[in-house]
Formats: C-alpha cells, sequence, structure tokens
C-alpha cells in the first residue's frame, strides 16, 4: 500500500472566515491528511497579538471542519522542522502572505503557497466590528 500523503499548514484562525475555509480545502486537495497547526494565544502574545477567539476554541472549530484530520499547538517558530519529521509531512503548506518565508524547508518536505482569498482577512474583521 502507498505511503498516505501528509500535508500541514499553520495559523491564527481566528474568527473563522471564508479564507480560512478556502485555504483548509485546497490544503487538504494536496494530499489524504491534513493537519493544521493552530497558534496559541501564548504563543501570539509573544508576537503582540491578541485574538478574539481563545485557542482552545480556536482549535475546536478548526478541528470540526471536515478537510481536517488533526489539529496540533504552535507554540513557536522553531518547531515547524520538527513537526513535519514527527508527522512524516509530504506538504507544508501556507497563503501567500508568507511566500519565501518557509523555503528553509524545502529540505524537508515540499513547500506551496496558495493565494489568498481576496476581500477578507481577521484584521478587517476587526476593523470592521470596531466602526
Ligand atoms: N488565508 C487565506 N485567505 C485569506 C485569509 C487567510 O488564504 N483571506 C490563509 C493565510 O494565508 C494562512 C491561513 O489562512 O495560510 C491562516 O491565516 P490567519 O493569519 O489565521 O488569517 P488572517 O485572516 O490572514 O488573519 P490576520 O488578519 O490576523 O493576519
Amino acid at each position: 500500500m502507498e505511503k498516505k500523503k501528509t500535508v500541514i499548514t499553520y495559523g491564527t484562525f481566528d474568527l473563522f472566515h471564508i479564507g480560512h475555509l478556502n485555504l483548509l480545502k485546497r490544503a487538504k486537495a494536496l494530499g489524504d491528511e491534513l493537519i493544521v497547526a493552530v497558534s496559541s494565544d501564548e504563543f501570539n502574545l509573544g508576537k503582540g497579538k491578541v485574538c478574539q477567539i481563545k485557542d482552545v476554541d480556536r482549535m475546536a472549530i478548526v478541528e470540526a471542519i471536515r478537510y481536517v484530520d488533526k489539529v496540533i499547538p504552535e507554540t513557536c517558530w522553531e518547531q515547524k522542522v520538527e513537526d513535519v519529521q514527527k508527522y512524516n509531512v509530504d506538504v507544508f503548506v501556507m497563503g501567500d502572505d508568507w511566500k519565501g518565508k518557509f523555503d528553509f524547508l524545502k529540505e524537508y518536505c515540499e513547500v506551496v503557497y496558495l493565494p489568498r482569498t481576496e476581500g477578507i482577512s481577521t484584521t478587517q474583521l476587526k476593523d470592521e466590528l470596531k466602526k
């Protein structure tokens, strides 16, 4: 039997929106199994980012998406190589706002940057809600 193709992606997924769903759907289509690393609140705080939805809830929402097979916490920048090796990852996927940033992973797996869905982001939703 051929080995399953494993895909991984990372993100915050705060105020889950259609851009997130499109990204996860397309990421899953690149393989057989999709792992999503959802950033912890602590990791975000270190980046000066405050989420509207707490990490356990963001993880539960992402986990319930039909394209997602497994959710893990993202707690630091350095964990990616370890995750790729630990989960035998074949494809690392991110939206193209990160284009080039994770090319160092090409040593370990395929790296794909997908075009973002236009016209929506968590930042934009937060700004709209403030008005
Ligand atoms: N993403 C996407 N299209 C969008 C928004 C996000 O494809 N319109 C992708 C990102 O490129 C990333 C993943 O979804 O691979 C998670 O993105 P995240 O940073 O959690 O969402 P954003 O809406 O971009 O949040 P923020 O505005 O806080 O950066």
